[in-house]
Formats: C-alpha cells, structure tokens, sequence
C-alpha cells in the first residue's frame, strides 16, 4: 500500500467548482515517502518504550524484576518472591486497609480502567459525541493525561484541543456518559485546556440516610444537612444567605427542611437560633410545631407572619444603623429563619389578591434586606416558573430536587447548572431527597441527599427540645 503511487491521494478534496471560474486550483499531492511513514511509526514505538516505567513505574518495575530474577535464579525462586510479595500485600491489606486501598486497590484500578475503559473507547464514543476536532485532514482529539480512581468514581484528567473550549465537553456530558458506561459525567475546568471529565462508577447515596447526629456545637454557616455524592457531609448555609428548595410533589423538600431545623436544635433550645414556620398544607410543619417561635398555616396568618419578621428585620436594621454591619447570633438577637413551605401558595395560587401582593412584598423585603441583619428565608417550592415565583432570583443559593422538565434545571441552578451535569430532571423517583446544588465558591454542581427525618425523629425532637418557652405564637388571622 505505501508503494503506491495513489496513497494518500484520497484523502484530498479538489477545490470546490465555481461556474463563472475559468481557472480552477487545487491542493497538490504531495506524497510522502514510505521510508518516513516507517521512521514515525519506529520513532514512536521507542518513545513509548522510553516512557513506559515513567508511566507505570510500578509495573514496569515488577515485570523487570520478575524477569531479572527468572534469569539469574532461576523459576523456584521467582516462584518465592512472588509468594513472599502476595503475603505482604495480603498483610498490609489485613492490617492497614484503607492505606492499602489508596495506595494500591485504587491505584490498580485506576490502571485497568485507563486501559480497558478509557484508552480502548476514547477514539470512537469522542469521535461519535462530536468532541474530535479537524484540521487540515488530520483527525485531533483531547489527549487523557491521567486516569486516578477514588472510592466511588473515575477521575479522568483532559488536555483539551488547542481551540476549543470547556463548554464543547459540557455539553456533551450525557453522551460521555454513556459511551463509557457511567450514570453520569461532570466536568471541572482545573485551568487552560485542562478540565477534569469525573464518571461515578456507582451510586453512593442509593440508600436513604437516617437523620444525622445533633450536632453539639450549631454552626450557621454549615449545618449538617445529609451526605455529598463523594461521601462527604453535605453542609448548608443559612446565616447570611435565603435558600430555595425545588422539586416536584415527592421530592423530598420535607427532609431538606427538616434535616436544617434539626442542624439547628441546640440554638433552637439555647435561645440563639429561632424558626418562624409557614405551612400552608398543614402536613409538613404541623408536627413540630413546638419547635417553632411562631407558626402559621392559612393564608391570612402567613402574610402576618412575614409581615412581622419584616417589620422586625426593619427594626433590627435602624438598631445596628452605623454601628454594626454584622449579625452575631444573641438571645436578644437571635439568628431568624422564616421557613415556608410551599411558598407558592401565598405568592401564586392564594384566592385573595391582597394576600399575595403582601405576601410577595414581604418576601421580597425580607430576602433583599435580611441577610445582615440575622434574618434568613428558606422557602420550599414545586413549580420554579416565573409567573409562579418571581423573587427566584432573589435566592442566592438553590436546591434542585427532581424537577418536571430540563429547562427547568437551569432556572434553579442557574445558567450551564445543567450543561454541567446536574441533571435534575433525571433523578430517579425512588430516590427522594437526592439534588444538585452549588456549594460555596464552586460553579460545578454537586449530586447530594438529604438525610430523612421521620415522623418518630421530628416527635423526639420536639419533645426534647421544644421547650414551653418555645411554645409558637400562632398568629390567629391578626395581620
Ligand atoms: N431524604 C429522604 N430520604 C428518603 N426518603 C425520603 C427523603 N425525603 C423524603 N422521602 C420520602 O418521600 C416522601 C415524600 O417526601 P416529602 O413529603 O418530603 O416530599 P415533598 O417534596 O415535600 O412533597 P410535597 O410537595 O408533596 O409536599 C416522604 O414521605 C418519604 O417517604
Ligand atoms: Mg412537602
């Protein structure tokens, strides 16, 4: 094939005819010898040679010594070594696991799957995804640099083609994710043409997870809220910020609320932290509701309630005006969460006009002017729309349980949420409670689950700590 003198030729398209041209041009041949084809071919086989202990010292090394001890000792020796080595792994494993795990379960795998998954399949599925690029007849694709697995998920390290950009990969997650056989791919940028692609070898939040521990020590600005797909504790903010949770009718909002007011019992009970509870279905709150420093469930009252923290919030604010710009949680001042559920019942579908005109004006006061003053919203909503909620935006951090709809993820997350992976109208009906959410200082969403608190956690909570004290002022229709 490479003797003939038509090799290659193929490959090159004639310039395209224009019919008024009377000259017509097209690209010379230019046949390359098969003497250099050959050259290439060795050139790269000894740079592989070259490069192979770099690579995988550890196997190279291993086969080496098994070869140099074959050679000089003979079978029965080799046979011992290898022995000798299979009972010290098998000591370490027994003795020091998870070090055995990183430094050589991990490490192996990560080896294999290198080779079997990602090497073997990288051409085709990136060809197919549409992430190889061309120039000039030549076929250029981003180039794996590393390969490193972690207890649940495969790390695969980038270079991406000089000319494109991150956003191409994003938006091809689901079709990665697929063509290498993982539930789903993310996508981190660690710098110029440097992303890292992570594909989750299983499901690690699979398993409901039971209410966490009261913490000893609440911590506002990280409350315990259930597990991070990595395995980490998935922690909230709610002090100096407004959260909004969304997901359809069974997605599990409840926990999220729940799982933050237990986050927050021992303030609760030391007077530092108080709850002011909206719960329009009387189904979700109601039950511990002597948790709760004032409580509300029809529409009437609720609008009282907001109305009321916000004229709190206003006095609050005169009181600090030029001395404090910070609020530190007292039991004069105590840290303020107005939790409402289903907050679309007093800003959308509530009969009366006035109630959700006020309704919608109290939050809106309360959620662009709350933060310094130790006053937090965290609302529960099914429908993200904007004729059904148009103070979305007025939520620094979100939630996306399961959704309805695609588009829908980007209005909760924000834009490129689900470019990136966080596909939330994916989420398996059979797993409530799982989200996506951005943490702090990250545009890359994270898959977590809340923990489940139960009816018997929420009746032992509030039996141990709420306390008469608390006992809510229920507001009785007095706006
Ligand atoms: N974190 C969780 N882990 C396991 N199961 C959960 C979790 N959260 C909720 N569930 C289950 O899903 C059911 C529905 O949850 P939940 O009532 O919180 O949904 P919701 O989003 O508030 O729905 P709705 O909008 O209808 O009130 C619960 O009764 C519970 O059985
Ligand atoms: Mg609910």
């Amino acid at each position: 094939m490479l003797r003939s003198n038509r090799a290659g030729s193929t490959q090159v398209q004639p310039t395209a005819p224009v019919p008024a041209q009377t000259v017509r041009f097209s690209t010379p041949v230019v046949e390359t010898p098969g003497i250099f084809i050959l050259a290439r071919w060795v050139a790269r086989l000894v740079g592989l040679l070259v490069l192979l202990p770099f690579r995988f010292p550890v196997a190279v090394a291993t086969v080496a010594v098994s070869v140099a001890v074959w050679h000089w000792l003979g079978w029965v020796a080799l046979a011992v070594v290898w022995t000798v080595a299979d009972l010290g792994l098998l000591v370490w494993w027994r003795r020091w696991p998870d070090l055995f795990r990183r430094c050589v379960a991990l490490r192996a795998l990560a080896a294999w799957r290198w080779v079997w998954v990602y090497r073997r399949h990288w051409q085709p599925v990136l060809v197919v995804a549409g992430l190889a690029e061309s120039y000039q007849e030549r076929q250029y694709l981003p180039r794996i640099r590393r390969v490193t697995c972690s207890e649940w998920s495969d790390r695969v390290r980038v270079r991406l083609v000089a000319g494109t950009a991150p956003t191409d990969v994003e938006q091809r997650v689901s079709e990665l994710a697929h063509g290498f056989g993982a539930p789903s791919c993310r996508v981190t940028v660690n710098g110029p043409r440097d992303v890292v692609l992570e594909f989750p070898r299983f499901d690690t939040l699979a398993q409901p997870i039971d209410a966490l521990e009261v913490p000893e020590a609440v911590d506002l600005r990280a409350l315990p809220m259930g597990l991070c797909e990595d395995g980490e504790v998935w922690r909230l903010r709610l002090h100096g910020t407004h959260v909004l949770t969304v997901g359809v009718t069974g997605a599990g909002k409840g926990s999220v609320i729940w799982s933050a007011v237990r986050a927050m019992l021992p303030a609760i009970e030391d007077g530092t932290a108080q709850v002011w509870a909206v719960d329009p279905k009387r189904m979700e709150l109601s039950y511990g509701r002597a948790l709760f420093a004032r409580y509300a469930d029809t529409g009437e009252t609720a609008v009282g309630l907001l109305e009321a923290a916000v004229s709190m919030m206003q006095e609050r604010a005169a009181r600090y005006a030029g001395k404090q710009r910070v609020h530190t949680p007292t039991v004069e001042d105590p840290f303020v969460v107005v939790v409402v559920d289903e907050v679309a019942f007093v800003t959308a579908y509530h009969p009366d006009r006035d109630v959700r005109r006020r309704a919608e004006n109290a939050l809106a006061t309360l959620t662009s002017q709350g933060r310094s003053v130790g006053v937090s919203v965290l609302a529960a909503l099914q429908d993200p729309r904007k004729e059904v909620l148009n103070l979305r935006n007025l939520f620094p951090d979100k939630i996306a349980l399961r959704l309805d709809e695609a588009s829908q993820v980007d209005m909760v997350l924000g834009d490129g949420a689900r470019e990136r992976g966080a596909n939330a109208h994916l989420i398996d009906p059979d797993l409530p409670g799982v989200a996506f959410v951005r943490l702090e200082g990250s545009p890359v969403p994270v898959r977590v689950r809340a923990a489940f608190v139960c009816d018997a956690d929420i009746d032992a909570m509030a039996a141990e700590y709420g306390a008469p004290s608390l006992r809510p002022v229920v507001d009785e229709g007095v706006a």
